[in-house]
């Protein structure tokens, strides 16, 4: 027992002397930073008090203008928060093949879940991106699209209940958004009708916000995951709570089962999925615990993101009845012309809606920030400034889209700044609600 307690205590020391010499890296390069609180580095209050971009804004106000990147530090892991727009357009697009890797946690041998696109990184992501890519192209949406109206439909006719018997009026939208996002992503992605907008206590939706939310650790053992991705595969480390994985394995090996069984079609992400599947050879093979992740990633990047914008934009329109006059406008000439059918092509004639959801996302990002890896070295315009290898680099999309030198007065929701002129105004790079480059959302 004591030789025990004497291991654990010098663990406990060596690890202690570990995090205080990492916590010295800034300095000792002379790059600016905030000092590190222990043992978190400058995430103490993420989680639980603060989101993300609350505890990067008053660092990128404090430093933008003064230097190309500050330092920060997720527990022991060196950040770069990226201030200057040309590094971030470097970062992004011209000198992608340097930062193509997120490095975040995915361990595909153990948590099957987790080996999805946004998270796998190196080789298996480009593949992957190459085949997925061409799943997510305009053709394949547009033949999905009517599986997307009649749910829409069905969104209509609960809505028109609800309306019946609100008091007052009142409807709780966000809840609602999110089943029918749900009830899309269910049919498009795992070829199920989950009848979320029917039943509000689905198990479909709320293990999605579960997945979301939920870690199978406490906040400082996923800090470390995320702060030491590769040592936590090497560990095989598991994320995701147990729960919520068989679930969504459940679902889609009986979906791949009841359809290779009963050679079904149903024009969905799933249909596609099992089609790269089978057309797998020796460059380039996706098992079944592949297209789960894939297919799970469509929720969990989808579901929220969809949803909240809808929220955001549907509150903004109910403030602004100028602006919620000109789109319904819009939407009433553009539907006379196709005959009032909410056609793929309808939708693509709607250029003020456009505006108006681009509006939505500048104001409110749903990602507010980007992430990526480092790959090698890599200069910066001063040369004081080097973006280490390995190094994870933050992109603070919410600070930059709220910035007034970019956005002016940018607490005033105006769907006029993404007129073509208004765009062409402003650097690249300047609203990324959807990231920008190769590694963009799909
Ligand atoms: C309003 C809705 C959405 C927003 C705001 C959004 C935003 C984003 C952002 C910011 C990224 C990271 C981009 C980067 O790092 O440069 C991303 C990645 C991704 N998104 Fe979306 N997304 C939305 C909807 C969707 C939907 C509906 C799907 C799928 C059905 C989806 C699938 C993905 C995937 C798979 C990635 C990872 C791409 C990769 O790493 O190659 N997203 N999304």
């Amino acid at each position: 027992m004591s030789v025990f307690l004497a291991l654990l205590v010098l663990s406990v020391t060596i690890f202690g002397l570990f995090l205080k010499y990492r916590h010295g890296f800034w300095q000792r390069r002379g790059i600016p930073h905030e000092v590190p609180s222990f043992p978190m580095g400058d995430f103490k209050e993420w989680r639980t008090t603060k989101g993300f971009f609350e505890i990067i804004g008053p660092i990128y106000k404090k430093y933008k203008g003064t230097a190309p990147f500050a330092g920060m530090f997720l527990v022991f892991r060196p950040v770069a928060l990226i201030l200057d727009m040309d590094l971030v357009k470097n970062i992004l697009i011209k000198d992608f093949n340097n930062f193509r890797d997120r490095g975040v946690f995915s361990n595909q041998r153990d948590d099957p879940l987790t080996g999805h696109l946004f998270a796998l990184d190196g080789t298996k992501w480009r593949d992957l991106r190459q085949k997925l890519t061409s799943v997510f192209s305009s053709g394949k949406m547009k033949y999905m699209y009517p599986t997307i109206i009649k749910v829409a439909e069905d969104f209509r006719k609960v809505l028109e209940e609800k309306q019946a018997t609100a008091v007052g009026g009142v409807i709780e939208m966000s809840e609602l958004l999110s089943r029918f996002t749900a009830d899309v992503i269910g049919v498009c992605a795992f070829g199920i009708d989950c009848n979320c907008l029917h039943d509000p206590q689905a198990e479909f939706v709320s293990m999605c916000k579960r997945a979301v939310i939920e870690r199978r650790h406490n906040k400082f053992i996923d800090s470390l995951m995320e702060g030491a991705p590769k040592l936590a595969r090497t560990l095989r480390m598991r994320q995701l709570p147990q729960e919520v994985h068989d679930f969504y394995m459940g679902i889609v090996h009986k979906t791949i089962e009841y359809r290779e069984q009963n050679n079904m079609k149903r024009n969905d992400l799933m249909d596609l999925l099992l089609e790269l599947k089978n057309k797998s050879d020796k460059n380039f093979a996706i098992t079944i615990n592949d297209i789960a992740a894939q297919a799970f990633v469509f929720l969990i990047a989808g579901l929220e993101t969809s949803s909240t914008t809808m929220g955001f934009a549907l509150y903004e329109l109910a403030k602004n009845q100028a602006i919620q006059d000109k789109l319904r406008g819009e939407i009433s000439d553009v539907l006379e012309r196709h005959n009032n059918e909410y056609t793929y092509e309808a939708m693509q004639n709607m250029r003020y809606l456009d505006q108006v959801f681009s509006e939505t996302l500048r104001k409110y990002p749903i990602v507010p920030h980007l992430v990526r890896e480092a790959q090698a070295d890599y200069k910066t315009k001063d040369p004081k400034f080097i973006i280490e290898k390995d190094m994870m680099i933050i992109v603070p999309v919410y600070q930059i889209q709220h910035d007034p030198e970019y956005f002016p007065d940018p607490e005033k929701f105006d769907p006029e700044r993404f007129t073509e002129a208004e765009i062409h105004k402003r650097p690249a790079c300047t609203w990324l609600p959807f990231g920008d480059g190769p590694r963009n959302c799909i």
